[in-house]
């Protein structure tokens, strides 16, 4: 196996069962069988045609109780055209089907841009066991860093996605920040979204899914996730004291799940769900997900006039980057991370 080929290197190897070191404790493996009906918990998707109108109340009022209960949606006419779409995970296999040398360019540590790295599981270094998970982090800073740094092969799909995306996203918390009933200064939502990532997800299949973790269970860092998966499915999310769902591909849909830092900035209003991923046996699984959140140097805290009215002040304030640097030293452990917030 090639150096910095990752868990494709292994699948490319030929490989018949899962090594050791990507075999989890039972707890943690992921059993399809026991998923319960999402139904009671995941409405159908949610039309965003007219959020930006006059009357767009519903619109809103479906997205603010869809991230008060399960911090997880899909939407659909979203912005992002079928074509944008389609290209951007195309890019994603690209992207990992390079020769190991061109992809190992952009391994973490010798990479030449640091806001754009190639690496594998999420925190090798730091897990007991390893997750079934190659990626790409692409963290945009502006159009002309981007063009240069970011890895021809994928760097325009991911960019027009980007770009594609970035009105919904506008949309989404502008309702969200919003629906929390206090005055949210005009400063508050483009501080809260001005940093975004681009990242690529590829899950080679696996001899033995039910023995290791695409993603082992976690929330993510960000304030928002844009989620973009292709037809094979094995995405779930933990409804508290119930079970895991799972998010079923919707031709055309984005996933739009709260991270931790819109559950912070709303005091606990919004949920960041834990979720997880299982690998496919047979075939080779893309994700593409936009992390919005503010920059490193910004005060993240509940936004003020929330703990008056919610009675309590669940979450600290803190630097994002203080934030950041905890949750990327850790390793996946479910809500864990808001722990650091209180
Ligand atoms: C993740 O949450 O880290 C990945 C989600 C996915 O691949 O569906
Ligand atoms: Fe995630």
């Amino acid at each position: 196996v090639k150096k910095g080929n990752g868990v494709k290197g292994l699948t490319d190897s030929g490989l018949t069962s899962v090594p050791p070191r990507y075999i989890h404790p039972p707890e943690e493996r992921i059993d399809r069988k026991k998923t319960i009906d999402a139904t009671p918990f995941l409405g159908p998707p949610i039309n965003l045609a007219g959020l930006e109108g006059e009357n767009n109340g519903a619109i809103a009022n479906a997205l603010c109780e869809a991230a008060t209960k399960l911090g997880f949606f899909q939407v659909v006419n979203h912005g992002v055209s079928v074509q944008v779409m389609e290209r951007v995970k195309h890019a994603a296999h690209t992207f990992f089907n390079l020769p190991p040398e061109k992809k190992a360019v952009y391994l973490k540590g010798t990479t030449p841009c640091p806001n754009v790295f190639y690496g594998t599981s999420f925190s090798p270094e730091a897990e007991k066991s390893l997750e079934w998970k190659d990626y790409l982090s692409m963290i945009y800073m502006n159009d002309e860093e981007a063009m240069q740094s970011w890895p021809q092969e994928c760097r325009d799909a991911a960019l027009d996605y980007l770009k594609g995306a970035n009105k919904m996203i506008y949309g989404i918390m502008g309702s969200l920040l919003r629906g929390l009933d206090v005055e949210v200064e005009d400063s508050a939502l483009s501080l809260h979204t001005e940093a975004k990532a681009v990242n690529m997800n590829f899950y080679p299949p696996c001899p033995n899914p039910e023995l290791t973790v695409g993603v082992g269970r976690h929330s993510d860092l960000a304030a928002l996730t844009i989620l973009l998966q292709d037809d094979i499915g094995g995405l779930y999310v933990k409804v508290e004291e119930k079970g895991w769902i799972e998010i079923p591909p919707i031709e055309g849909a984005l996933v739009i799940n709260v991270g931790d830092t819109l559950e912070i900035l709303s005091n606990g209003r919004y949920k960041s769900a834990e979720h997880r991923v299982i690998a496919s046996s047979t075939k080779a699984r893309v994700s593409v997900p936009i992390f919005v959140s503010p920059r490193p140097q910004i005060m993240i805290g509940p936004l003020s006039g929330l703990p008056e009215k919610h009675g309590k002040t669940v979450y600290k304030h803190l630097l994002f980057g203080e934030y950041m640097a905890n949750y990327f030293g850790g390793v996946h452990q479910g809500k864990k991370t808001l722990d650091f917030a209180r």
